[in-house]
């Protein structure tokens, strides 16, 4: 630290802690090529750099796994802000490339500017100071690539908005707005570029040295675009920023009312058009807001009217929450932005960049808000650096003599105390019934706290400060840790309320705008809360409390930035200034404990989890406690002694250098490692790749063996087949050749002897033939000259009779032998069978003719034999017919094949004749249909003819009546032509009593059966033979005259049926086709 003012651009480390000192002054390194030094180096080895820190904790996030923040702590004007993105921009430059991340750093590092604009302002202290406090978490994923990041913002300084200080300017935004907007811009906007126009900004400081807002308006409009801002918000954006701005211009008279008092009312309402027009509220609404309070109370609505003064109040309360909405709305949706847009696993780096410590020559509610903030970094920076570490040491048995130093506990209870600090005090009074005025806030301050030895006010009991004139009397002091701040009093109370009229959140929820609509949701008269909003100062401690909680969980990293002067210019060197912010930092007792203590520490269980390879009897597995084998490693690793020590439960080494050689051993080891790993994988790749490649081998050439020898082994079997039938072959045909020859020679053999005994047959043939016919001859002979000899010998007795005898004898012999043939050659017995063998001799020709007759007749016997009674009536009947009619009517051959039936008509079995049948009481011979010719005109009727054994009769065919009835006796002829009809008529016997009418002439199919059974009835019956005459002209008796009946041939008129005509009294012509 002794060199550290000379050298003024310079950092410095206590421990880990980067002492930041600003240089007011652009310096060169901060280039890409230095970033490229500290990357991946160690934390001493190079010149202390907020490089070399950032470096070191997004190492330990990406490496060991844990969370990191960065606390970036000093006074407004130190340089927090610049060291903030200088952490983002070196974190940015060395984590992973590619599309998608380097948009996520690029929106990350663009919402700076953005926020910066909106955010920070001028002030005496600080071109450029923060007038919020912001944490930054930038998530990382396991491989250390930015996924996305959170911003928390803390209490945005809202008063600037409206008001001032002397050579302070407001926010940069309204600045840059006016100068860099177009004019088109402009106009749209209703703005003037004029910054003397706005009642708003300051006039005094307007333009800052070497800040060109114009330029800055576009980088910020460019910025909005890559973080993901739309076009139409940016407008909206503006728009919000224009009405603030407008809000200012509007200024309010007086107007006596009738009971009295004052109304204010708006002096000129273009200003109000302009805003309402751009917003979209409702003029009236507005301007009703800006004159009328509306109080709410146990469902009452109570209107009351606004003085000036309060009027006033109103529009710089709506402008203030209109700005501050407005900021947070900005932080939100970048955060929507930039949010990490994948569920995985995030490791977190927080940056915190909070508004410094401030002493002012006016201080409020605001300075007191961020000096508490401060006063809480410390705090945890006292807490984490010298409070815990020394009582680490003691908790360990580490030897320690114990460095004092001063505590800002006491200082930090003074204020969020929640019975009797400050901020309770201030929330106590705000919500207490009753007149509460600064005033009176003051007084219960001077009540509660007067004996607190870091609180300081005119009024308190204690009566150190009861003539201090430095102290008025609306004021109060707190010693900080950084110095003593005097607090004027005014505007606590309305800060800490912060409270917007309802009318005027109201009205800006009815905005047509949607932006100014979202930021005052209370204003939507279906939620309205009568609750009362918790108070800024409460807000703030529970955030700060959040936030404190929060930076806890992580590994903290310091950067302690310090001011060398308060002119905000380089090369001078304040040497009072800078001590007097080293002591109250703590620095010097940070160096102390430091200095005494030891760099490092680690749970020994870790320690050689993390250090262990580099030892061979801990690597790779320590079986003993862990501690012995921390003993072992460093002994092993000859680390002197005096750079460590053994705590209970950690091993403490006292310089950064050993643990760095540690590291570096640790390094080269796990290199060696991954050496060893990789030719271990690399050979068990080769060999598993080996392995398998031979056991492809294997089976490959064991799947081409056997397909090679499966194809030999086939070709092999082929082959075989192919000589084995060759030789098969041969040795068939070798056997079949032998066969044949074999034979070959029986057959000739065979053959010889054949042809031999055929020849010896014949000639043995020959021989027995020439034998029998000299024999015969000689029997011939023999017999003839026997013959001979008898015959001379019986010449003399048988001469006379001798030929006829032998004539007899062989005439005999020849009929004997032609029956016996004949016997064989008979026909069938069929009586019908024409054949008859041929005569075998001339002579016996009337003997064979008879013999065929005879056989004939005995085979008809034998046929006739069969008959049965009814039978042989029937060939009887059928026999008489053939006497009677057989070459004598044409019609007679077809009649032959014909059974006679007699009975056609079955009578019984008729109901229709039942009367009929029921009359006649004789045996039926014949019923049948016949047509009965008429005798006048030859015309035909149909009747039923019958026949039984004494009568016959004629009836009618429909109804069965008895139209004739004759005796047979009195029939006496029946006549019928010789040709094929069926006309015939039956003659009666003259007088009698059926001949009245005369003969009668039928027709009929059956003329043959009916006048067959008419002959054998009246024989029978009468014992008389019945004449039939068959000629082709006959008489009939009709009644007195006598009609020849004549049959002609030819007329064809009616095909094949005759037809009867009667031609006179004398001719009836029968035409027969
Ligand atoms: N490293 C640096 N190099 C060059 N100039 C610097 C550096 N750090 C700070 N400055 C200068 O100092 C000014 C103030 O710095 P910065 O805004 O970072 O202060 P701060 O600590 O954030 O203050 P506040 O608490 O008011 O926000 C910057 O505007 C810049 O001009
Ligand atoms: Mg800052």
């Amino acid at each position: 630290m002794q060199t550290q003012p000379v050298r003024l651009v310079e950092k410095t480390y206590i421990g880990s802690v980067v002492i930041s000192v600003n240089p007011y002054r652009s310096l060169p390194i901060y280039s890409p090529e230095k970033v490229e030094d500290y990357r991946n180096r160690n934390f001493y080895e190079l010149s202390p750099h907020i490089f070399a820190l950032s470096d070191e904790a997004y190492r330990s996030l990406r490496d060991q796994d844990k969370d990191q923040c960065i606390l970036i702590t000093g006074e407004s004007g130190a340089g927090k802000t610049e060291a903030s993105k200088l952490v983002m921009s070196y974190v940015a430059a060395v984590c992973g490339k590619g599309a998608e991340v380097n948009q996520v750093k690029e929106q990350l590092l663009q919402s700076n500017p953005v926020l910066e604009a909106f955010g920070n302002a001028k002030t005496v202290r600080n071109d450029n100071s923060s007038r919020f406090g912001k944490y930054m978490d930038i998530e990382f994923d396991f491989k250390g690539d930015p996924l996305g990041g959170v911003i928390s913002n803390y209490l945005l300084e809202k008063s600037r908005v409206v008001k001032q200080p002397r050579g302070e300017r407001n926010f940069h935004v309204f600045y840059q707005l006016l100068s860099g907007a177009s004019e088109e811009l402009l106009n749209e906007l209703k703005l003037e570029r004029d910054f003397s126009r706005y009642n708003y900004l300051s006039l005094d400081s307007a333009k800052v040295n070497g800040v060109d807002d114009a330029a800055n308006f576009r980088t910020v409009r460019n910025a909005m675009q890559i973080v993901g801002f739309m076009d139409h918000e940016v407008e909206s954006v503006l728009e919000v920023v224009a009405a603030v701005l407008k809000l200012g211009n509007i200024e309010f008279k007086p107007e006596s009312r009738v009971n009295g008092l004052d109304e204010s009312k708006i002096k000129d309402k273009n200003e109000l058009k302009e805003i309402c027009e751009l917003t979209g509220i409702d003029q009236s609404v507005l301007e009703r807001a800006f004159s009328f309070r509306t109080v709410e109370a146990k469902q009452e609505k109570v209107s009351t009217t606004l003085n000036v003064a309060q009027a006033y109040y109103a529009r710089d309360a709506l402008a203030k929450n209109l700005y501050s909405r407005l900021f947070s709305w900005l932080v939100n949706r970048i955060n929507e932005s930039i949010k990490a847009q994948t569920k995985v696993r995030k490791k977190v780096m927080g940056v915190l960049d909070i508004y410094g410590f401030e002493i002012f020559e006016d201080n409020s509610f605001e300075q007191f808000i961020i000096n508490y903030c401060n006063e809480k970094l410390q705090q945890i920076f006292i807490e984490l650096t010298l409070k815990e570490e020394q009582e680490e040491y003691i908790r360990e048995d580490i030897e320690w003599t114990h460095i004092e130093y001063f505590n800002n506990a006491i200082i930090c209870d003074l204020i969020e105390n929640n019975t009797n600090g400050i901020l309770a005090m201030l929330d106590e009074e705000c919500l207490r019934p009753g007149t509460v005025t600064d005033e009176t806030f003051l007084e219960k301050l001077n009540q509660v706290c007067a004996t607190h030895q870091h609180f300081e006010s005119r009024m308190s009991k204690c009566s150190r400060f009861l003539n201090d004139t430095s102290l008025p009397h609306s004021c109060f002091r707190i010693q900080h840790y950084a110095g003593k701040v005097l607090y004027q009093v005014e505007g606590f109370v309305d800060k800490n309320n912060d409270l917007l009229y309802r009318d005027l959140s109201q009205a800006m929820w009815k905005a047509g705008h949607a932006l100014i609509k979202s930021l005052f949701p209370e204003g939507n008269p279906a939620k309205i809360n009568l609750k009362r909003p918790p108070t800024a100062g409460s807000q703030f401690k529970a955030s700060v409390a959040t936030l404190m909680k929060n930076l806890q969980t992580k590994n903290p990293n310091y950067i302690r930035c310090i001011k060398p002067n308060d002119k905000k210019a380089a090369h001078i060197f304040n040497e009072g200034l800078v001590c007097h912010q080293v002591r109250y930092l703590g620095l010097l007792e940070n160096v102390r404990v430091r200095r005494a203590g030891y760099a490092f520490r680690q749970a020994y269980e870790p320690c050689l989890e993390r250090y262990k390879m580099l030892c061979k009897q801990t690597w790779p597995h320590w079986k003993g406690p862990a501690r012995a084998g921390v003993e072992v490693l460093f002994n092993e690793l000859e680390i002197p002694v005096e750079e460590y020590s053994f705590g209970r439960s950690k091993i403490f080494i006292r310089n950064p250098r050993t643990l760095f050689k540690l590291e570096d051993l640790r390094k080269q080891r796990l290199e060696d490692l991954a050496t060893l790993i990789q030719k271990i994988y690399r050979g068990w790749k080769c060999r598993t790749h080996f392995l398998l490649m031979r056991k492809s081998q294997i089976v490959i050439a064991a799947w081409y063996r056997r397909y090679a020898q499966q194809k030999r082994y086939q070709q092999i079997k082929s082959s075989t087949l192919v000589i084995q039938s060759y030789i098969r072959g041969w040795k068939a045909r070798k056997i079949l050749r032998e066969l044949k020859h074999q034979k070959r020679c029986e057959e000739a053999a065979t053959t010889i002897a054949a042809y031999w005994h055929g020849t010896q047959a014949r000639r043995e043939l020959k021989r027995l033939k020439e034998e029998a016919r000299r024999k015969h001859a000689v029997a011939v002979i023999w017999a003839y000259w026997l013959g001979l000899k008898v015959r001379r010998e019986y010449r003399k007795f048988f001469r006379a009779n001798a030929g006829k005898k032998i004539y007899e004898f062989t005439l005999q012999r020849i009929v004997q032998k032609y029956f016996l043939e004949m016997k064989n050659k008979v026909p069938s017995l069929s009586p019908i069978d024409k054949n008859w063998p041929s005569r075998p001799y001339l002579f016996l020709d009337s003997t064979h003719k008879e013999l065929k007759r005879i056989f004939h007749l005995w085979r008809c016997k034998k046929y006739r034999d069969q008959f049965t009674d009814q039978q042989k009536l029937i060939y009887e009947e059928k026999l008489e017919a053939s006497e009677l009619f057989k070459d004598k009517k044409a019609l007679y051959p077809s009649s032959v094949g014909q059974p006679f039936q007699g009975p056609y008509l079955e009578i019984n079995k008729n109901p229709k004749y039942k009367k009929l049948k029921d009359a006649i009481e004789e045996k039926i011979i014949i019923a049948e249909v016949v047509n009965k010719i008429n005798r006048a005109n030859g015309k035909s009727t149909s009747r039923i003819f019958l026949l039984t054994n004494n009568n016959l009769l004629l009836a009618d065919q429909k109804s069965g009546q008895i139209k004739s009835e004759v005796p047979l006796v009195d029939v006496t002829k029946v006549s019928m032509s010789s040709q094929n009809d069926g006309f015939f008529a039956v003659h009666l016997k003259e007088g009698s009593e059926a001949a009245s009418k005369g003969d009668f002439l039928f027709s009929s199919d059956h003329l043959i059966e009916m006048a067959t059974k008419l002959y054998r009835t009246t024989l029978s019956q009468t014992k008389q033979k019945l004449s039939i005459e068959i000629s082709d002209e006959f008489l009939v008796q009709f009644r007195q005259d006598k009609v020849c009946v004549k049959f002609i041939q030819g007329n064809q008129k009616n095909g094949s049926v005759p037809t009867c005509k009667r031609k006179n009294n004398r001719l009836l012509e029968v035409a027969v086709p």
